[in-house]
């Protein structure tokens, strides 16, 4: 397994490319499975997640041909199984996406349930609700999700807490059924957009999506098209935070500052200046120290858990003391564990981490425990005095496209170590 090794002490300075949203990307890879005729996509990032559904699109019989530049044409007209097996599931809980598509088009999936998660229980039981409501009749047996239905048929549903993965299975499976769906309460994240746009140029109708109620008018088939992923919001986000834990200058391009607002805010709160163009954003430190914030995360407009890990990194350095509340996930505070063995000042009790910053952290071996967690570990070890080995970074290469080298190109001391 990989290991990263970085050298901490240096301030960040350069620009970046932000790659196309895994969490967009993920979605659309799914709901190609609803097009009669071949889709082309654009902008998809080169991620261990993106593989993993790429083959598992693959298992179900779909041709899918990779060109330069990670350009994918998916061809979803030989899909022959409807099935998601344990094996790809148990990597990647965003298997579950499939289910939506698969029940609309074919009638038919068997996807094996997530199971434990690390950052917490994870159910999947809105899923379920919503396309019972929809008709869908879903047994749970040996560990998988057995869904059946001749027809969709159009319904009110209301989930009962916002899901960003649970609004757009619904939304997948919706798009042919018969009649008119609405969902209430459904997410507003940027990505859900993105999902539905694309549907939307499919030949779907839908209305209302990146709002809390979405409209979904069914459709007889859908058509291949063209389509460019949304930029990732949370790696642009990281890598800004990059910028911010090691006092430098950081101007990351190709990204959507719209869709960072909650994030930007809290970066000028730590001492950031920040500058925004239409498809950039430069944050300059200026050589300073930054300073502690509080924050609270919540679903899309609020502070995306998914940079919560690495806003703890920046509040262990930080002057003052910081308080971070966990809202959208129980038990997402494993890296305060890592980071504590570098020599953070962090305080946990109950979905609450509190922080008092220290002058530095002190380089250490330390282990990625999952995705963001990690992306928190090369933050802390960007900015410590010596030397981080980070071991487990297959978690880091399911998100982040080339994480080593564009920090490289923004001065940082990480190379890979190969085992
Ligand atoms: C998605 C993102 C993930 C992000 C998360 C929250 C993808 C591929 N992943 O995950 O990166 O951290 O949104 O922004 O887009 N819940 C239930 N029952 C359900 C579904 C969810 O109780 O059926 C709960 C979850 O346990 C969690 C909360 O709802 O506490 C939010 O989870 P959800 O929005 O579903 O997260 P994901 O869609 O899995």
């Amino acid at each position: 397994m990989d290991r990263l090794e970085i050298t901490g002490g240096v301030p960040l300075e350069g620009e970046i490319l932000i790659s196309g949203a895994k969490n967009a990307a993920l979605p659309i890879l799914a709901a190609t499975l609803l097009s009669e005729s071949p889709v082309l996509l654009e902008n998809v990032p080169s991620l261990n997640d993106v593989m993993t559904t790429i083959k598992l699109l693959r298992s179900m019989g779909a041709e899918i041909t990779l060109h330069d530049g990670w350009k994918l044409e998916i061809d979803p007209r030989t899909t022959t199984e409807y099935v998601a097996p344990y094996e790809l599931v148990k990597t990647m809980r965003a298997s579950v996406l499939v289910l939506g598509p698969l029940l609309g088009r074919y009638g038919r999936a068997d996807v094996s349930l997530p199971g434990g998660c690390a950052i917490g229980a994870r159910p999947v039981n809105l899923h379920v609700a919503g396309l019972k409501s929809l008709g869908a009749e879903i047994s749970i047996e040996g560990g998988y999700i057995h869904a059946r239905a001749e027809q969709l048929r159009g319904t009110r549903l209301t989930l009962d807490s916002v899901t960003v993965t649970g609004t757009e299975n619904l939304m997948m499976a919706a798009v042919l059924a018969k009649g008119e769906t609405v969902i209430e309460n459904a997410a507003l994240e940027p990505e859900v957009l993105d999902l539905a746009t694309f549907l939307v140029q499919m030949g779907a109708k839908i209305e209302g999506a990146g709002t809390g109620t979405i409209h979904i008018q069914g459709v007889d088939n859908l058509q291949g098209t063209p389509y460019t992923i949304l930029p990732d919001r949370i790696e642009a986000g990281t890598h800004l935070l990059a910028g911010a834990i090691t006092g430098g200058h950081v101007r990351v391009k190709q990204v959507r500052p719209s869709n960072l607002d909650a994030v930007l805010r809290k970066l000028e709160q730590a001492g950031a200046r920040i500058e925004c163009g239409s498809n950039w954003v430069d944050l300059d430190m200026a050589g300073e120290r930054p300073r502690a914030v509080n924050l609270s995360t919540a679903p899309y407009p609020g502070f995306p858990t998914d940079l919560q890990a690495q806003f703890c990194a920046l509040n262990s350095i930080a002057s003052g003391t910081g308080k971070i509340v966990e809202t959208v996930f129980e038990s997402r505070f494993q890296h305060t564990l890592e980071l504590q063995r570098m020599g953070a000042n962090i305080g946990i009790r109950g979905n609450t981490a509190v922080s008092k910053g220290v002058d530095r952290l002190k380089g250490a071996p330390v282990m990625a425990t999952d995705l963001r967690a990690s992306a928190s570990l090369v933050l802390a070890g960007l900015a410590a005095a010596g030397t981080t080995v980070i071991e487990r970074i297959y978690h880091i290469d399911r998100g982040y496209e080339c994480i080593e080298e564009k920090l490289a190109q923004l001065g940082a001391r990480i190379r890979r170590l190969p085992i």
